[in-house]
C-alpha cells in the first residue's frame, strides 16, 4: 500500500458520477456526493439525448466539471468540436481521446483557457504526455485494462508518482470504475478524482453486517414498547 504523502493529504478526493442519465445525477446530487459529471459518446447513446442539451442540462445541475467528448479524431476538427462544446456551459471540461492528434487538440484547447480532459488513457507514459500538453484531468481507465489482465490500478500509482515527481497540475481522475474496491484502491493510490456509474456510488454505502446490525438493534428496539417521537 501506498504512504500518502502530505501533498495527497490535503486534497478532498472528488466524485465525479460517469453518466448522462440527469435522474441518477439529481439523486446523487441531493447528498452532495456529485463533485462532478463524466459523459463519453456511449454515455449519451444511452440517455437517447442530443449531446448538446443534455450537457447544458447537466452542466445546470452541478458546480464542478462536467466532461463532454469530441467525436471527430483529426486535431482541427477536434479543436472546433471543443470549441462548440465548451460554449455549452462555463464548467465544461473538453474530452480529448489519448492520440496524438488528441493531444494536439489539448495544447490548443487548453491554451485558449479551456478545461481538458484527456480521455482513453492507458499508460504510464500517454499520462505524461498529457500533462506536458497542459490537460487539467488524465483519465486511466482502470476496468477496461482489468478487462485484459492488465492491473489498471498500478497505472494509477505510477501515474500518481510521476505526476508528483514533477509537480505536474493535471489532476488524476480514476476512470472505467467497476466496483466499490476499485474506488477504494483509487483513493489509496492517491487519485485526485474517480469517475463512477451511479450505482457504484450508492453501493458504497452497503455492509451486509450494517444491515444485520440495524436488524437486531430494531427489534431489541421494538421489545422496549419505547418511541423516540
Ligand atoms: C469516463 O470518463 C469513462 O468514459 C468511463 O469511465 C468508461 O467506463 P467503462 O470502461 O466502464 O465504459
Amino acid at each position: 500500500m501506498l504512504t500518502p504523502k502530505p501533498s495527497q493529504a490535503v486534497n478532498n478526493m472528488k466524485f465525479f458520477a460517469d453518466t448522462a442519465d440527469v435522474g441518477a445525477i439529481a439523486e446523487l446530487n441531493e447528498l452532495g456526493m456529485v463533485d462532478g459529471v463524466t459523459t463519453n459518446p456511449s454515455l449519451i447513446m444511452k440517455s437517447g439525448r442530443d449531446i448538446i442539451e443534455v450537457t447544458r442540462e447537466i452542466a445546470g445541475m452541478v458546480d464542478g466539471p462536467v466532461s463532454a467528448e469530441v467525436v471527430a479524431t483529426k486535431a482541427d476538427e477536434m479543436i472546433s468540436e471543443g470549441r462548440k462544446l465548451a460554449e455549452i456551459a462555463d464548467n465544461i471540461a473538453v474530452k480529448v481521446p489519448l492520440t496524438w492528434d488528441g493531444l494536439k487538440a489539448c495544447k490548443a484547447l487548453s491554451g485558449e483557457g479551456k478545461t481538458i480532459n484527456v480521455t482513453l488513457c492507458f499508460s504510464a507514459n500517454q499520462a505524461l504526455l498529457a500533462a506536458k500538453a497542459g490537460a487539467a484531468f488524465i483519465s486511466p481507465f482502470i476496468g477496461r485494462l482489468d478487462d485484459i489482465n492488465v492491473d489498471g490500478m498500478e497505472l494509477i500509482e505510477d501515474i500518481r508518482i510521476i505526476y508528483d515527481n514533477y509537480d505536474f497540475d493535471t489532476k488524476i481522475l480514476a476512470a472505467s470504475i467497476r466496483s466499490v474496491n476499485h474506488v477504494k484502491d483509487a483513493a489509496l493510490a492517491g487519485a485526485d478524482v474517480m469517475t463512477a456509474p451511479p450505482d457504484v456510488i450508492r453501493k458504497m454505502a452497503h455492509h451486509p453486517l450494517t444491515d444485520k446490525g440495524l436488524d437486531a438493534f430494531l427489534n431489541d428496539w421494538k421489545k422496549t414498547g419505547q418511541k423516540i417521537l
